[in-house]
């Protein structure tokens, strides 16, 4: 059987990653890999109705972090676990990264707490705990961000939040990359849309899991 692959994609709102996920799963399927494509919150039935309550009802930060990681446990269950047994390529659009930087950095809610939910939610049968293969952070400042959001669209209650958020988000994701920077490629998504594809072909490539 080929090789599962379990590839996320994050960023601050407005660093422009979904557009590059569709790319990737056409990419893996001109290859003939069986792709699943998916995001978080959400991802199945219950987990997208925990995304609407989370991305719109004011609520505290520990209730926050517990939705994001109830929609998670559903998620990995029904989804993303099976797609990786069948040897499905699964791209993720964000996944447990989003609630450090989000939750841990943006809300300032205790890190600690979030790492042993993540010890909860993700342990795998065997042993260890399930983390994607490879992480695309997708890289812009905060200040730009912003002025690609502003009028886009209805803001939800992250794109919603101030410069300062973003930046205590963007520093959140700093700090995942430091426990663990084989796993992170950066992107600059500071660049012309076709820039930052051959920048997401190149890291696959890297890897050996596209021609
Ligand atoms: P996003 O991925 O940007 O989707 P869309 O482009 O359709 O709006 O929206 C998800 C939002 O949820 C984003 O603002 C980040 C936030 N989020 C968290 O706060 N914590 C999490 O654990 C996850 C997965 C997302």
């Amino acid at each position: 059987m080929t090789q599962a692959l379990f590839i996320s994609f994050e960023g601050i709102d407005g660093a422009g990653k979904s557009s590059h996920v569709e790319g990737l799963a056409k990419a893996f399927q001109e290859q003939g890999r069986a792709v699943t494509v998916t995001r978080e919150p959400g991802g199945t039935p219950l987990a997208e109705k925990l995304r609407t309550l989370a991305l719109n009802d004011p609520m505290d930060p520990l209730t926050e972090a517990l939705l994001m990681f109830a929609a998670r446990r559903d998620h990995l269950a029904q989804v993303i676990e099976p797609a990786l047994a069948r040897g499905d390529v699964v791209l993720c659009d964000r996944f447990t990264d989003a609630t450090f930087a989000y939750q841990g950095g943006g809300r300032g809610f205790d890190w600690e707490v979030l790492a042993q939910l993540e010890q909860w939610v993700q342990s795998k049968p065997t042993r260890g705990l399930r983390q994607p293969d490879i992480t695309l952070l997708f890289d812009l400042d905060p200040a730009i961000a912003a002025q690609r959001l502003a009028g886009a669209r209805v803001p939800d209650k992250f794109e919603s939040q101030p410069t300062e958020f973003f930046a205590r988000v963007a520093h959140g994701y700093d700090q995942r990359v430091a426990q663990d920077p084989a796993r992170f490629a950066r992107i600059d998504a500071d660049q012309a849309r076709e820039a930052v594809w051959a920048d997401v072909l190149a890291a696959i490539r890297r890897k050996g899991w596209l021609p």
